[in-house]
């Protein structure tokens, strides 16, 4: 080995990670008192307050819409429900076909599932995001209505394209911004694309709080029904900053509830995450490019850019192993592992985001290769906030030094 080399975990090398690149986001120090105040004083439950102006769930939905731009937001207690809800919302029957991404977390088939409905697998591009010709093929072909897309760890489609194709099958449109806060296309936030956008507080998103979600709509009805359906009873709703008396009389004993509400305790935990995002977003695209700057050049990686029009979160990282067998991409990834910089390959060891793992989809026996080749050597890496340029500088020297070693053997 020459002098300029290190010795690798492998070869009994000492590590020189000394973070953890997965570590979640900690509360900032005003929600946890907000959250110890509610807990202190036993109220959790999102209606025990007398009015909304005491809520905090309330007030977080209030400032969460005026932070989008939109006139409702509903919390829930977790994306998966936010995106049954609104299934539930737009009228989905047992049997109804949805519109889906092929590359997506299992929670977005599931809740598919869980409305008895049935995903159709739309087919992902170099980029990761929906391919809008597939979109338009599978619409065509299975007369689906409704189109679940998610912006898988925030990567955008051609969203010109996707609204094309969304008034030319004159389908509803819902989002998964699980991955998408702080994201826009020619300045337009994701999530006010379609009639529905929901959003993810599980920890590992922009906005953390263990569980929770994010439903947000620009329509009365909607919002109206996603309130009752998540919990909301009797004359609870005037607990709401925003939703329409003569819409919550009609609808009151119509919709059942779901016990899917956001609990105070999870909307203290966020209420000062709102204002965090922007911040946290210039760390993260900073991150992200001075990662960009040092790894583009090696010939086993490629990195797809998104489309101009496109203003990322950059939270995570993706790149494609090129020019290596499945056993040797395999191995970066345990090496990388022992370095201590874990990361996945998201199609492959039975990874949650490959569509053939959902064996409780037909449709997981499809062969859909433009999405088969875009996930088989995808590496996906984890850029919490905390990491700093020395950092990012450490996990590019490690990248470049593993397959520099597997390389050579
Ligand atoms: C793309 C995507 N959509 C939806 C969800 C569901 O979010 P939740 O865990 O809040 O239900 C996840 C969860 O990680 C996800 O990755």
């Amino acid at each position: 080995m020459g002098d300029d080399l290190r010795r690798l975990v492998i070869d009994g090398g000492q590590s020189i990670v000394n973070f953890d690149n997965k570590a979640f986001k900690s509360i900032p120090q005003e929600g946890i008192d907000l959250a110890v105040k509610a807990m202190s004083e036993g109220v959790m439950y999102r209606y025990q307050p007398k009015s909304k102006e005491l809520s905090i769930t309330a007030k977080l939905e209030h400032n969460f819409s005026k932070y989008m731009g939109v006139k409702h937001t509903i919390g829930t207690n977790s994306c998966g429900s936010a995106m049954y809800i609104a299934l539930n919302i737009v009228g989905v029957k047992p049997g109804d076909k949805i519109l889906t991404n092929a590359f997506t977390f299992h929670a977005v088939p599931s809740v598919i599932q869980h409305a008895r409905a049935i995903p159709v697998l739309v087919e992902s591009n170099r980029e990761w995001a929906m391919s809008a010709e597939d979109l338009d093929k599978k619409a065509t072909e299975t007369g689906a209505k409704v189109l679940l897309m998610s912006y898988m760890r925030g990567h955008v489609p051609d969203m010109d394209a996707v609204m094309e194709v969304v008034k030319k099958h004159d389908l509803i449109f819902i989002e998964d911004c699980a991955h998408a806060y702080e994201t826009r296309w020619n300045g337009k936030f994701l999530g006010k694309f379609g009639q529905i956008g929901c959003f993810s507080t599980q920890s590992s998103k922009g906005m953390s709080a263990g569980e929770g979600g994010i439903f947000i709509t620009d329509n009365d009805e909607y919002a109206a029904k996603a309130a009752l359906y998540a919990g909301s009873y009797e004359r609870l709703w005037t607990k709401h900053f925003d939703l329409d008396p003569e819409i919550m009389d009609r609808l009151q004993n119509q919709i059942p509830g779901y016990s899917m509400r956001m609990q105070e305790v999870t909307a203290a935990m966020l209420t000062p995450q709102i204002e965090r995002l922007p911040k946290i977003k210039k760390i993260h695209v900073e991150n992200w490019n001075l990662l960009h700057s040092l790894i583009n050049d090696n010939d086993n990686i490629e990195i797809p850019m998104p489309l101009p029009q496109v203003d990322s979160f950059c939270d995570t990282m993706q790149f494609h192993l090129v020019g290596l067998s499945r056993e040797k991409a395999d191995q970066f990834i345990d090496l990388m592992k022992m370095e201590g910089v874990p990361m996945q390959i998201f199609g492959a060891k039975r990874n949650a985001r490959d569509y053939r793992q959902w064996e409780y989809v037909e449709a997981h026996k499809e062969e859909l290769g433009e999405t088969i080749a875009n996930i088989e050597f995808a590496c996906d890496l984890s850029l919490q906030p905390h990491l700093n340029q020395e950092n990012i500088k450490i996990i590019a020297q490690v990248i470049t030094e593993v397959l520099a070693y597997i390389n050579a053997q």
